[in-house]
């Protein structure tokens, strides 16, 4: 939950993998020419260190620096399979929840679509002042507290249709989020699914290694890591979440882990363990 706290910082860093890896890894199949002029100055100072492969001295400034570049290596499978999926549903409407500093609804080619960007408010206001620089259509902002509020009410006031399909696209947005949260929130989308609708989730599976990394480098750098206010909160097994989806009639139709998804597409495997844990699921309703 980010109730009364800052804009997510774990967006910051998700956005600045994105700018490591666009031009570099896969360029293929990846690309995100929007990550960069989302960034503020000093963020896209330490991508370009990343890109250039000079690390900085300092605990905090170097943590920072391996952060960044194991973000780019895992966002690059992680954008791949969703945005694949998104294209794939063609779709009228996408709802990005938990948006962050997500680019799609500027890059994806698909200038009928109506997107909606869920997220919670102060993290909201900080991408809208963010955004202003990008060109193309902005998308319809819903701000929400997943802990809070009503996503079904705030989403038909935004002028959500729930009688034509939606893809829902959730990305690095459920681990934040309480077993309780995750459930109600799926409840939310299924009532606002019409037939066709695809959800596309990005979950982290149960790992004792990442859980202890996460919570020791936690400890260390309590005040100035990413991760202060943002705490890991919930973790699925496969079968737990094709369970919770199809108890709201979504069937997986796909649902495989980052390392199968980035070994596919050839790219670099330096964080092996991350990838194997964080899954792509996408469920058709
Ligand atoms: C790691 S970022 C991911 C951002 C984006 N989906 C991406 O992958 O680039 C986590 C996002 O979840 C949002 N979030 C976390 N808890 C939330 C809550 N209780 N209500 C609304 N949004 C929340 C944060 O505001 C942030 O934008």
């Amino acid at each position: 939950m980010v109730t009364e706290r800052a804009a997510s910082r774990t967006a910051v860093i998700v956005c600045q993998g994105r700018a490591v890896a666009n031009g570099r890894l896969a360029p293929d199949r990846f690309a995100d020419p929007t990550a960069m002029p989302l960034l503020r100055a000093e963020e896209q100072a330490q991508v370009h260190l990343v890109r250039r492969e000079q690390p900085t001295s300092g605990a905090s400034a170097r943590l920072a620096y391996e952060m960044i570049r194991a973000s780019g290596d895992i966002m690059v499978p992680r954008t791949v399979a969703i945005d694949d999926a998104v294209l794939a549903a063609s779709a009228p409407q996408i709802v990005i929840l938990g948006a962050g500093l997500d680019g799609r609804a500027w890059r994806l080619p698909l200038p009928d679509a109506t997107f909606f960007e869920v997220d919670h408010p102060a993290s909201q206001k900080d991408k809208q002042d963010r955004a202003e620089s990008l060109d193309g259509n902005p998308p319809v902002y819903v701000p929400v507290d997943f802990a809070r509020d009503v996503l079904t009410d705030a989403l038909e006031s935004a002028g959500h249709r729930a009688n034509v399909p939606t893809v829902w696209v959730w990305e690095g947005v459920v681990p934040y989020l309480t077993r309780p949260e995750v459930t109600a929130t799926v409840a939310a989308m299924a009532v606002r699914s019409a037939s066709g609708s695809r959800l596309i989730v990005n979950y982290q599976a149960p790992s004792l290694l990442n859980d202890m990394i996460r919570k020791s480098m936690s400890a260390v750098f309590r005040k100035s890591g990413p991760w202060a206010g943002e705490p890991w909160r919930s973790a699925w097994s496969p079968a737990a979440m094709s369970r919770l989806l199809a108890t709201h009639g979504f069937a997986v139709r796909d649902d495989n882990d980052l390392l199968t998804i980035a070994t596919t597409l050839g790219v670099r495997l330096s964080q092996r363990s991350s990838l194997k844990n964080s899954r792509v699921a996408v469920a058709a309703r």
